[in-house]
């Protein structure tokens, strides 16, 4: 197990890290298998990725890209889904192919969503994961209580998760009661993990998913339980100021 937590300057210095992580996983393996939360924090880490793309330094176009969490009900096709904003800022400015696009199963059953995790293994597992970090200390969709054995599944959205969607969606009524996550089993088997937070709002559930014990209450606290995860704060997630 390896838990390596670097504090930089800004929200900037935490892209251009996190960027160099995600480069160093596609030069090791051009194809490999990429779980991409969406939410603001990673956007910056994406636009310099695509920078390097652009400029010719990196070529992430044989990655696979694996859905992290979706809302219920809402198909791809959908500017509002998660799968529609991964594709705008992640695949499409990394000419990643449609077809490297693997979806959450939708409208499913737990037994599609078992059949779905199987499959993931069966493939080898992920080799990086990048996570923001939720103000419950949410993971993906994890919402709490949520332990390090959580498949693949449909979840409730908590209070906390329907606020804090509400910016994407107008208002909170709009947004979706019910979303469907990758579960934190599936995700704690990943061979890398990168964690991002940004801004004195983060602060709190850092310090508790980083420091406190790992408990169902805060489902990020699992990630002291990974093989290797590197996370990267700016100033204010750590300091609070
Ligand atoms: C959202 C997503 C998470 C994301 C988190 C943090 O609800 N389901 O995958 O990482 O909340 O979002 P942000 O980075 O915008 O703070």
């Amino acid at each position: 197990m390896r838990l390596s937590i670097t504090i930089l300057k800004d929200y900037d210095s935490v892209s251009r890290e996190g960027a160099d992580v995600v480069a160093g996983v596609i030069a090791a393996n051009p194809a490999a298998r990429i779980v991409a939360a969406m939410g603001d924090t990673p956007q910056g880490l994406y636009g310099e990725l695509a920078r390097r793309s652009d400029a010719g330094e990196l070529d992430a176009s044989g990655l696979f890209v694996y859905q992290l969490d979706e809302y219920a009900g809402v198909g791809p096709e959908d500017p509002r889904s998660l799968a529609g904003w991964l594709v705008r800022s992640f695949m499409r400015p990394l000419r990643i192919p449609p077809e490297n696009l693997v979806l959450l199963p939708r409208d499913a059953d737990s037994a599609a969503y078992a059949t779905y995790d199987r499959s993931i293994a069966e493939a080898g597992g992920y080799d990086l994961v990048i996570l923001g970090i939720g103000p419950n200390g949410h993971i993906g969709f994890n919402e709490p209580p949520a332990d390090g054995s959580a498949p693949t599944r449909a979840v409730a959205l908590s209070p906390a998760s329907i606020a804090s969607s509400a910016r994407y969606w107008g208002s909170a009524d709009q947004v979706p009661r019910r979303a469907i996550t990758v579960g934190i089993a599936g995700l704690l088997k990943a061979r890398k993990m990168l964690l991002l937070a940004c801004g004195s709002h983060k602060n709190e559930i850092v310090r508790r998913a980083l420091l406190g014990p790992v408990t169902a209450e805060v489902p990020a606290s699992y990630l002291q339980e990974a093989d290797e995860v590197t996370v990267l704060l700016d100033r204010a997630a750590w300091n609070g100021s």
